[in-house]
């Protein structure tokens, strides 16, 4: 049995072998995708190494339980075992894994390559939480400039949708972290002090790149250099990452609504594929509400990718609706959505109650005046906004405009 680690390879160190299914011993514990880290948590600081199960590709337990572990101190060797796939590499390791043991069957269709290409990040957890991993930083392509903290990443993919809209992808730093929903500050290396300006991230935070999706500002100081980028330039991008609409700043409940206008939905495009957000929510509402059908088609995509995903596919194919709507152009759906809340529309077609605070939960981006009165929609029907330090009902941001 192989194990994948951020280098390679290799082979279990004969002293971890003896781990057991289901067996506990003073340093080694072995656990399934269901077992509660909060039973173990005066244990584990003398525990050297925790081993998670993963019954089926599908069953996304074993991460949320190994970022639980972590949250909760745990600074020994993190262990994923049995059925995780090189796509969901990078995402194990954001969890706080270290390595995963996999079968030799798995290993012969999925040589280390497709574990450790560019997509996997070179440097582990305990390495990152103990400052280390520099020899490997060391062996990266990307740039760092270190004086203004900032990453030189190339551009690896744009897509222009309409005259005012358009997508890239960049290469991702490999030390870069941020949680699907957060955003950054990009900037050009165009000038001696480049401009920077906040961008949702659009892609989820396992990806092994990071997409955005901007509009096009006549005479914008930075969109003017931005929209004429092809691939192999270079797009710099700041080293933190923030932002309300994260998962964690919800509370749990049954639904989540993920509501946007125009450029709005690039963290919902982040989130959507995300299996936190599946695994938190039994069901996931992402309205996009845009002038022209042509301005919805990222979305659009957004959601196939989604659902065709490896990773988060079976689980948004079950869990994830889409309900677009046009304001100018006419189509099947017309409205602004505030207009849907109101009259109910949006609940009816959907046959789903309208909000309330048991069930319901929301995400805002879009416009100030959107956000505004979608916030309001929420707060009548009694849910309350919550924050990063106060999870809470809803969360809200205004999609970042020139
Ligand atoms: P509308 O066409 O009725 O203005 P924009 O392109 O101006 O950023 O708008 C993006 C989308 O957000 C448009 O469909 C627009 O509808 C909608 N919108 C603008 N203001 C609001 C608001 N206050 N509440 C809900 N939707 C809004």
């Amino acid at each position: 049995m192989p194990l994948v680690t951020t280098e390679g390879f290799r082979l279990i160190p004969s002293n971890e072998t003896s781990v057991s299914a289901e067996s506990i011993n003073d340093r080694f514990v072995n656990l399934s995708g269901d077992a509660q880290a909060e039973a173990l948590r005066d244990k584990l600081a003398d525990l050297d190494l925790i081993r998670i199960e993963f019954g089926s590709f599908a069953d996304g337990r074993g991460f949320s339980l190994a970022k639980r572990l972590r949250n909760y101190g745990y600074k020994g060797h993190l262990r994923a075992s049995g059925h995780v796939i090189s796509d969901q590499f990078r995402y194990a390791l954001d969890c706080g894994f270290d390595d995963v043991e996999i079968s030799d069957e798995l290993a012969r269709r999925q040589p280390e390559a497709d574990w450790v290409s560019d997509r996997a990040t070179p440097v582990s957890y305990i390495e990152r939480l103990r400052g280390r991993g520099s020899s490997i930083v060391a062996q990266l392509k990307e740039k760092y400039v270190s004086q203004d903290g900032v990453f030189e990443q190339q551009v690896t993919h744009v897509k222009h949708y309409t005259d005012g809209l358009f997508s890239f992808r960049v290469t991702r730093p490999s030390s870069f972290r941020f949680r699907s929903g957060e955003f950054v500050m990009i900037g050009m290396p165009n000038a001696e002090k480049p401009i920077f300006r906040a961008y949702s991230i659009a892609s989820p935070s396992w990806d092994d790149e990071l997409e955005f999706y901007s509009i096009k500002v006549p005479d914008g100081p930075l969109t003017e250099h931005l929209q004429h980028v092809a691939v192999g330039d270079t797009v710099l991008v700041r080293k933190k990452a923030t932002g309300t609409l994260v998962a964690d700043a919800l509370t749990p409940a049954k639904r989540l609504y993920l509501l946007a206008t125009g450029t709005g939905m690039a963290p919902f495009a982040s989130l959507i594929r995300d299996p936190y957000v599946y695994e938190k929510f039994e069901q996931v509402v992402l309205t996009h509400s845009c002038r022209d059908h042509n301005e919805l088609t990222y979305g659009r995509e957004a959601v196939g990718r989604a659902k065709a995903d490896p990773l988060v596919g079976e689980a948004a194919q079950r869990k994830l609706i889409f309900y677009p709507t046009t304001t100018r152009e006419t189509g099947p759906r017309m409205g602004r959505i505030t207009l849907h809340i109101e009259t109910g529309e949006l609940f009816r077609s959907l046959d789903l109650p309208r909000f309330d605070a048991a069930n319901d939960r929301a995400m805002i981006c879009g416009s100030l005046p959107m956000v505004h009165d979608t916030k309001a929609l929420l707060e009548a029907a009694g849910l309350t906004e919550g924050s990063n330090s106060r999870p809470g009902d809803f969360v809200v941001e205004r999609a970042f405009v020139e």
